[in-house]
């Protein structure tokens, strides 16, 4: 026993009954150190998973090249197993939990055959923070204990946090590849058409088989961050968003923090990274894809990054768009399926001007410019230290979190949603929260570009009944001092002109937006009243040295009404699903909106 880094008795205990289902091979606890992270990278360059990258042009870094059938989150194989189906809602894949318990053990029964089963503890949130809590996950995938090391705070500090008493969350994984005596491993081993990302919120357990991929797998993000946290934070009154954080300072030096809640691939980590256009403006990241947020003594909305790390979309990521994330890339990182240049570093579309003249494209064939498929895939992720960011606040991790003052809503739409709008109180901005849309992206499977319903971005992350989660929203803001609560806007860069053509600039220029949100909190600027909510009136947002038409302007914050009846049919819909659970308060705000365009 005492050579064990913990001593935990029911975490010990637990491993041990887990290890008895999964029969792997070897067992290795994480101790989280760099020497650790350099053996787990060897071996998976010896297995054919990653290729190191050149070391001069790329230090300590690596490509890996997955399965084409494991690339993206899966969400119709993602399961909410809560008692009973309304618990889940309408929005989520319910199972039984008895039933599923059962399915999961029969297909974890000795799926690690033959594989190392790495035991990795990790912290989401900062090393004994209030705020913070501690998971445990067993993985049969060298990739996925590497990548937590980037990604959360993993190893021997998190067993220490533990103690002998403490309390973890439980998260079994496995590629479901287990390997029969002398049989050849694949590069990427996975289940290709059997996968199962599988929450049970009661017991706060989390079992994922068959995928090896970011969101299937490294299960302290969406899984646990996400889908479990909603849960707690439902039950103890505090909030766990799909949301980016960042601390704005204005030219008078004045800063003040904001949230913002965009769909999976629809510019999170490129706002928490955002360079002002505008003179003396200064963004600070805090986090790129999860927030956490409790209330203080003060009566502030307190909000943290639980995560340690960037899994970002590298696809568009460029010295033009993102200059940071650029930067943050420069050493220590995994790419997962970009392109591999003949000089042995990486590239991805609309990463340089000049696209290379010959690539290695993500599925490891050879790749030139006139190929009708993308060299890397549309998906293709980043994983990256935070700490490597050169807009990375001094606060980011601070145990207690940073006051926000506002929170944007965002999705990726064509038409009908203005550039900013205001909502008129927190009732109507959780109303604007519940009817986010946006085009489908390849974070997921599934067909692109199809305009859908996702709530607060949490389509596939929350944890429980949607309608449930309004109403949580809803009651927040109830039990909380109206002056002190973060003001909420709806944004969108996303619109296009008659030619299908991007009318805002978008990345550094949304600078422009976050200057009127800055006023706005501050009780200045001025608004128009529309039906679906405040906008700025013409000439409000600060246009300079932009060149844009002000008829351009004016279609950016355009509100068609006749167009927005289509969108009211919709919303009835969207609505429709949740039954008498929705929040009599939304229904509400429904109606005043269809009475305002009438
Ligand atoms: P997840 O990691 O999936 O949660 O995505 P995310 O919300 O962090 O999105 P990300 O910032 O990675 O952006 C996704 C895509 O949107 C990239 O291709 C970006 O180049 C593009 N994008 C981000 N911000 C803007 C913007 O302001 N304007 C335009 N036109 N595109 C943007
Ligand atoms: C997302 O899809 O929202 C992501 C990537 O942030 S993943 O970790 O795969 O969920
Ligand atoms: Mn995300």
């Amino acid at each position: 026993m005492s050579s064990m880094p913990t001593n935990n008795k029911p975490l010990l205990n637990w491993v041990n009954d887990w290890q008895t289902i999964l029969q792997p091979k070897d067992v290795h606890w994480c101790d989280g150190s760099k020497e650790e992270y350099d053996q787990l990278a060897q071996k998976l360059v010896d297995s054919g998973t990653f290729t190191k990258l050149d070391e001069a042009k790329r230090p300590n870094s690596y490509l890996a090249q997955s399965d084409p059938a494991d690339v993206a989150r899966v969400e119709e194989r993602t399961f909410i197993c809560s008692a009973t189906p309304e618990e889940a809602g309408p929005t989520n894949n319910w199972r039984d939990p008895q039933e599923m318990q059962a399915t999961m053990k029969d297909m974890l029964t000795g799926s690690m055959a033959g594989r190392t089963m790495y035991i990795v503890p990790f912290s989401m949130g900062p090393l004994g923070s209030d705020i913070a809590h501690i998971g445990v996950q067993l993985t049969d995938s060298a990739y996925v204990a590497a990548s937590m090391r980037t990604m959360t705070r993993m190893g021997q500090p998190a067993l220490d946090v533990l103690g002998e008493t403490g309390e973890w969350v439980p998260c079994v994984h496995s590629v479901g590849a287990p390997l029969a005596e002398g049989q050849q491993d694949v590069p990427w081993p996975c289940n290709s058409d059997n996968k199962y990302i599988v929450h049970f919120p009661e017991t706060k357990e989390i079992m994922s088989y068959g995928s090896g991929y970011g969101g299937n797998a490294l299960l302290g993000k969406k899984c646990f961050a996400l889908r479990i946290a909603s849960t707690m934070a439902k039950k103890d009154g505090w909030l766990a968003e799909h949301m980016l954080i960042i601390g704005v300072t204005n030219p008078d030096g004045e800063k003040k923090y904001v949230a913002a809640a965009f769909p999976s691939a629809c510019g999170k980590t490129n706002m928490a990274m955002l360079i002002p256009s505008l003179p003396g403006w200064k963004v600070e990241t805090i986090g790129d894809d999860i927030a956490w947020m409790k209330f203080g003594d003060d009566g502030q909305l307190y909000a943290i990054n639980p995560e340690a790390g960037f899994f970002g979309v590298a696809p568009g990521t460029s010295q033009k768009t993102n200059p940071n994330a650029m930067a943050t890339l420069e050493e220590n990182c995994v790419f997962t399926n970009v392109a591999l240049t003949p000089d042995g570093d990486v590239w991805w579309e609309d990463m340089t001007d000049e696209t290379p003249a010959q690539l290695t494209d993500w599925r490891g064939n050879p790749w030139t410019p006139e190929a009708d498929t993308p060299a890397a895939h549309p998906n293709a992720r980043f994983a990256a230290p935070a700490a490597q960011c050169p807009s990375i606040s001094s606060e980011w991790d601070d145990p207690k979190g940073v006051p926000i003052s506002a929170i944007l809503f965002g999705g990726r739409r064509a038409s009908n949603v203005p550039l900013i709008t205001e909502a008129k109180n927190w009732q109507h901005g959780v109303f604007l929260g519940s009817i986010i849309s946006s085009e489908k992206t390849a974070a997921a499977t599934g067909n692109l570009g199809q305009v859908r319903f996702d709530p607060f971005a949490m389509l596939p992350f929350c944890g429980y009944n949607m309608a449930d989660y309004f109403q949580h929203w809803l009651n927040i803001g109830e039990a909380s001092d109206a002056s002190k609560l973060p003001k909420m806007f709806w944004v969108n860069w996303f619109r296009r002109d008659e030619n299908g053509s991007f009318m805002w600039p978008g990345f550094g220029e949304n600078a422009r937006i976050l200057d009127w949100v800055f006023d706005r909190v501050d009780g200045k600027g001025n608004v128009e009243e529309t039906a679906i909510g405040n906008i700025p009136t013409a000439g409000d947002i600060n246009v300079d040295g932009l060149g844009l038409e002000p008829a351009v302007m004016e279609n950016l914050l355009a509100v068609d009404n006749a167009s927005w009846k289509q969108e009211v049919d919709l919303i009835t819909e969207h609505y429709a699903r949740f039954g008498d659970a929705l929040p009599v308060e939304l229904a509400d705000e429904l109606k005043k909106l269809e009475q305002a365009i009438s």
